[in-house]
């Protein structure tokens, strides 16, 4: 081979320099910019969180409201958010549920129509829901109540996420 043939020019020489430079800069900003958007959606255990409702020995076969709180993280941003839930023995089971109405999301409350002491009733528009949640056919809600995953331990209740039925 000849000397010539490894001749690199001038204009080579500042095209690959530049485009090093350039790459190796723009890695050095997009790194952490990369890493600052995901790392919410990283973190381990973010999507877990649990909320202490009530003691197992307060539960009945009857309906009880509990209010509670969790952390939410939304992003960066941390907050305590309020909620409710009706919790109830099933046998041995417990069952934890929202008392959002399935129709438009007024609140439910359970025993407070005289003509249906046994059902959650909704003052809206008079949905209606058996004692656990399965909305009663011919009232306007179309599903049963939403319910929250449920975990019990030392004599502790504790709800999770909510889902449909
Ligand atoms: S919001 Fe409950 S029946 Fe309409």
């Amino acid at each position: 081979m000849s000397e010539k043939e490894h001749k690199v020019s001038r204009r080579q020489f500042l095209t690959y320099t530049l485009t090093g430079v350039g790459g190796f800069m723009a890695a050095g900003i997009m790194m952490p910019m990369a890493r600052f958007a995901l790392d919410p959606a990283l973190k381990a255990g973010a999507e877990s969180e649990t909320a202490y409702v009530c003691e197992l020995s307060q539960l009945t076969e009857e309906p009880q409201l509990f209010p509670f709180t969790y952390k939410q993280t939304d992003a960066w941003y941390e907050s305590d958010v309020s909620e409710s839930a009706y919790v109830m023995l099933v046998g041995d089971e417990v069952l934890a549920l929202s008392p959002k109405c399935t129709h438009l999301g007024c609140q439910v409350g359970f025993g407070t129509n005289d003509e249906h002491p046994e059902q959650f009733y909704c003052p809206c528009h008079f949905g209606r829901f058996d004692k656990q949640g399965i909305n009663i056919a011919n009232t306007p809600p179309t599903r049963p109540l939403d319910a929250y995953e449920v975990t019990v331990e030392d004599g502790k209740v504790n709800v999770g996420q909510i889902y449909r039925r």
